[in-house]
């Protein structure tokens, strides 16, 4: 699919669940509005979704939440996938709580690769940025995706002034160390980000970022690591491991953007910066595929040109306390 400027879209970010088991500072605020189990999608209307999608031209999808894993069978589903929809590379992304324990069935599922979140090394500090997360279980995670080979496995670390601004380095020699690529994400100005005040008092842009790394460790200019996203990527030499850079604000990449995204209860929506979408539900429902179709190509043909986040934003309320 081409949207109205010029960009190819193949790459479909797929919620399957807006619940969470954690309920990170930066994401979705914590009690935010679930929608009723009713209007989620069931594992045979995503499959159609998808399946239609890809009729249209995706042919890479991205499993994503609230947290994938805590939707039932949510393996099951990924089986669906590949049986039902020819699916060139299919992730997920995981906060990684239940890593450990699904790892090899995913993989026998049919994924291929998962992307884990890990904003820091300290059990403490972990457990305050996600608000009661256990770092042990999600180290136990990672580990268990790399046995099962989910390969790459992929870090995603959100670099944030005043939180974890310290332990970027050790989180960067932790994945070069282990050959996992870890990617320092921008803090974006969503949900609990905005509303807690950490935005933009913790952006930490990504120049900043990778000039701290390179104060310490010689970055190596890399040729892209598969995947789908707008990351610049670097390594270091004698390590097996790569860091790459998401800057949505400081570099924006919205003129490459080729994703397109379907909420759990089947809305798709055009781009993450903007609320409105068109929902595939009832089409979806009534098997209606001729207008399922149609709306795919009226959101892609609706896409924003760029999220439109302002440099200019204030904050309201006092950082939280989440230092230390
Ligand atoms: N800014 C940057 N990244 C965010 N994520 C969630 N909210 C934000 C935000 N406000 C990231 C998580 C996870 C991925 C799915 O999205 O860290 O790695």
């Amino acid at each position: 699919m081409i949207d109205g400027q010029g960009r190819t879209i193949r790459y479909l970010r797929l919620s399957v669940t807006d619940r969470c088991n954690l309920s990170c500072v930066y994401c979705r605020s914590a009690a935010c509005n679930e929608a009723p189990r009713e209007d989620l999608l069931s594992f045979e209307e995503i499959v159609q979704a998808v399946r239609i999608a890809c009729e249209l031209g995706i042919d890479r999808v991205r499993i994503t939440g609230g947290e994938p894993l805590v939707r039932r069978g949510i393996s099951g589903l990924i089986r669906m996938l590949r049986e039902g929809c020819p699916i060139a590379d299919l992730s997920l992304s995981t906060n990684g709580l239940r890593l450990a324990e699904l790892a090899g069935e995913l993989k026998r599922a049919g994924l291929d690769r998962v992307n884990v979140s890990l904003d820091s090394l300290s059990p403490d500090r972990f457990r305050r940025i996600t608000r009661g997360g256990d770092l042990g279980e999600v180290l136990a995670g990672i580990e268990a995706a790399q046995e099962a080979g989910l390969a790459p496995v992929k870090l995603n670390t959100v670099a944030m002034r005043g939180i974890n601004d310290e332990e970027l380095v050790e989180l960067a020699l932790f994945a070069l160390d282990r050959g996992l690529t870890i990617r320092f994400i921008e803090l974006m100005p969503v949900g609990e980000a905005v509303a807690s005040g950490l935005w933009p008092a913790a952006h930490l842009p990504v120049p900043e970022v990778r000039r701290l790394l390179a104060a310490e460790l010689p970055l190596l200019p890399a040729e892209a690591a598969p995947g789908n996203g707008p990351a610049r990527y670097f390594r270091v030499e004698g390590y097996p491991g790569a860091i790459g850079f998401i800057a949505p604000l400081s570099e924006p990449f919205c003129a490459d953007c080729n994703r397109i995204r379907l909420t759990a209860a089947g809305e798709l929506r055009p781009c993450l910066a903007h609320d409105h979408g068109l929902s595939l539900r009832e089409p979806l429902r009534k098997g209606n595929e001729v207008t399922v179709r149609k709306l795919f190509l009226q959101a892609v043909n609706t896409k924003p040109s760029g999220h439109g986040w302002g440099e200019s934003q204030e904050t309201t309320t006092p950082m939280a306390d989440l230092g230390g």
